[in-house]
């Protein structure tokens, strides 16, 4: 093959194989191996000189224009090559932008702050307790005596012979007003603990929201005003409750509050929220009030029933689990 021809082709291949370069370092080896000292152009050039006198002129002005050619695309590439490297993909600035993935209160959080301004617009001021607790505050001075089965140490996480996490939000009750003079408005919402076995409606931990009313005058008709209206604002005015008669040692006459939700085809069906009642006057005595002169009513609803009510959240456990791809959605 005559030299004119080889420089032909020796500039397809090197168009062909610079085009598809993509790195810094494939750069550089194309450089080395067409254009470098020792490169095939250089080789070229050196084999011009065994060329018959007549063919040397044409092929060496090959041979420039070849070495002039591919060092003008190599410089070319470099500035493609190079840039792509340190600055990484180009920026589409028009692109829209993606929105920063920031932190926000967690549903039950959410669920108890809207609790405690609804009933903050009905005069109640919110309490608290500890959750580890004694058996006087959690159970004895609710009208709850040792014989009673909910005192069983095996439906209970005991801590020690007398203190244990509170199985109810009631324990606030007591503590509230053992400080405090009545007439007391409070809700107190909260974690309580039982050892119940795991599944889609049962967590060894969950949240109640207590609430107690004592005053001269209280009756069962501001219990039932109370509960109502709070549901009404929280669900939605479309829901009725329901108290179905009940007993709760702490509470006389108890009742159960049950909440009717429509389904798609009109029909309804009725979910139990939580306990209520009259404070027992064994109750008021206990805390040292006048049970001749003051009245009162509690009530302790389960805040993840309403939560999965709204929601339409099928399982408990969810709202434990810290899967963000759940937690996203509230
Ligand atoms: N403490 C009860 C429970 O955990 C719920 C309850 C019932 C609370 C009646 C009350 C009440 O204040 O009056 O099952």
């Amino acid at each position: 093959m005559s030299l004119l021809k080889e420089l032909q082709q020796l500039q397809n291949t090197a168009r062909v194989e610079l085009a598809e370069v993509r790195t810094g370092d494939d750069l550089e080896a194309w450089r080395i191996r067409y254009i470098g000292s020792k490169g095939a152009v250089k080789d070229a050039m050196d084999r011009l000189k065994q060329l018959p006198k007549e063919e040397k002129p044409a092929a060496g002005k090959a041979a420039n224009l070849l070495k002039k050619a591919l060092q003008t695309t190599y410089d070319a590439r470099l500035g493609e090559v190079s840039t792509t490297k340190s600055a990484g993909p180009a920026i589409d600035v028009t692109l829209p932008g993606e929105k920063p993935r920031i932190g926000h209160l967690h549903v039950i959080t959410q669920t108890v702050n809207d609790i405690c301004e609804i009933f903050g617009r009905m005069g109640f001021v919110v309490a608290t307790g500890p959750e580890v607790e004694d058996e006087h505050h959690n159970f004895e001075a609710l009208n709850i005596p040792a014989s009673h089965p909910a005192r069983d140490p095996l439906d209970n996480f005991y801590i020690d012979d007398t203190t244990m996490l509170r199985s109810q939000t009631s324990t606030v009750q007591i503590r509230y007003m053992e400080s405090h003079e009545p007439p007391v408005r409070i809700i107190s919402p909260g974690r309580v603990y039982r050892p119940d076995t795991v599944d889609a409606t049962h967590y060894f931990m969950f949240n109640q929201v207590e609430g107690l009313y004592v005053d001269q005058g209280v009756t069962m008709a501001d219990l039932k005003t109370t509960v109502d209206q709070f549901c009404k604002a929280y669900f939605g005015s479309d829901v009725n409750t329901r108290f179905r008669p009940s007993f709760f040692p702490f509470t006389e006459p108890s009742a159960e509050v049950d909440l009717e939700f429509h389904n798609e085809d009109g029909s309804t069906y009725w979910v139990e929220l939580g306990g209520c009642g009259m404070v027992d006057p064994n109750v008021l005595e206990a805390v040292g009030y006048d049970n001749e002169k003051y009245t009162g009513f509690a009530f302790g609803l389960g805040i993840e029933r309403m939560v999965m009510r709204k929601y339409n959240i099928p399982d408990i456990r969810l709202l434990f689990e810290s899967d963000t791809r759940f937690l996203h959605q509230f």
